[in-house]
């Protein structure tokens, strides 16, 4: 019996990087898993790695129709959803003067107006069930900092982390079975990472190993986020809601 066992769980931007370790890790642990992406080769050749029936359906998380459909599509397929991961995302490595409109209102279109329609959505199909249900919004430590060189990105992932409260409190006080958690990686080892950092953009370089083990802060793995939403996904999290997880190894603490 794996730990969310005939959940249903739907992530977007499931076809690389860090949404694609969610599926995994997931279906490994019974979840039934829809990946979305605009990356059509990258979401099905996760959707083949996930294995235990996982689906493919490719979506524009910036598209309110197309979230419309793809929930309707999961109903159909699966009847139900329980867990929604909003992970899809994109990295602009432009200060408050050098990000142009364009840059400003694409990373707000996929970041922060993506997070919404998925809120907004995801609550309508999963009150309608009566099991524990659960939405993981993927911010980033970028939420908690003056972090010049991701000024838009820092901005989206802020809006992320205060919506997640709205959303978790509105579900509780109109008695829906319905969990709404950020987490906060800090720089995990995925091409997202290392297009930042050939930008110029600071973030954490490689521990020894690229492995972020203790005690160093370093670059963690993939793995590491997926195993926390596989918890936040489960009802072993039941008591958490509208909480806020850094998965950073202490970076962002450090005086
Ligand atoms: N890697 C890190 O260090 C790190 C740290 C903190 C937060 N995050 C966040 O984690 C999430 C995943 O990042 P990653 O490192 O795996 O990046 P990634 O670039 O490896 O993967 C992101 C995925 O999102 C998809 N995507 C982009 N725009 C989309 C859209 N409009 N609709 C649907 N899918 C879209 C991409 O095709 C890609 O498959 C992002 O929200 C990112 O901001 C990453």
């Amino acid at each position: 019996m794996g730990r969310i066992e005939g959940k249903v769980c739907l992530i977007t931007g499931g076809g690389a990087g860090l949404g694609r370790a969610d599926a995994i890790r997931l279906a490994e642990e019974g979840g039934k898993v829809v990946i979305t992406d605009v990356n059509v080769a990258g979401g099905e050749e996760t959707a083949q790695m996930a294995g235990n029936d996982a689906i493919f359906i490719k979506h524009d998380v910036t598209d309110e129709d197309a979230w419309q459909k793809v929930l309707a599509q999961t109903a159909s397929h699966f009847g139900k959803l329980n867990v929604l991961v909003n992970n899809a995302g994109i990295v602009v490595v432009k200060t408050v003067e050098s990000t142009t409109t364009e840059e400003w209102r694409r990373v707000h279109a996929i970041m922060t107006d993506g997070v919404f329609f998925g809120l907004k959505y995801g609550i309508g199909l999963m009150k309608e069930n009566e099991d524990r249900n659960s939405i993981i919004n993927v911010s980033s430590t970028a939420a908690f900092l003056g972090y010049p060189p991701f000024f838009a990105y820092a901005a989206a992932k802020g809006a992320v982390r205060s919506m997640t409260k709205s959303a978790a409190i509105h579900c509780q006080q109109s008695g829906y079975r319905i969990r709404v958690n950020s987490i906060h990686p800090g720089g995990i080892a995925t091409a997202m990472v290392r297009q930042a950092q050939a930008e110029g953009g600071t973030t954490p370089k490689p521990a020894d190993g690229g492995n972020a083990a203790p005690p160093g802060p370093g670059l963690g793995d993939p793995e590491d986020v997926a195993n926390t939403v596989l918890f936040l996904a489960s009802d072993e999290s039941k008591f958490i809601n509208g909480a806020e997880m850094l998965i950073d190894n202490g970076t962002i603490i450090q005086p």
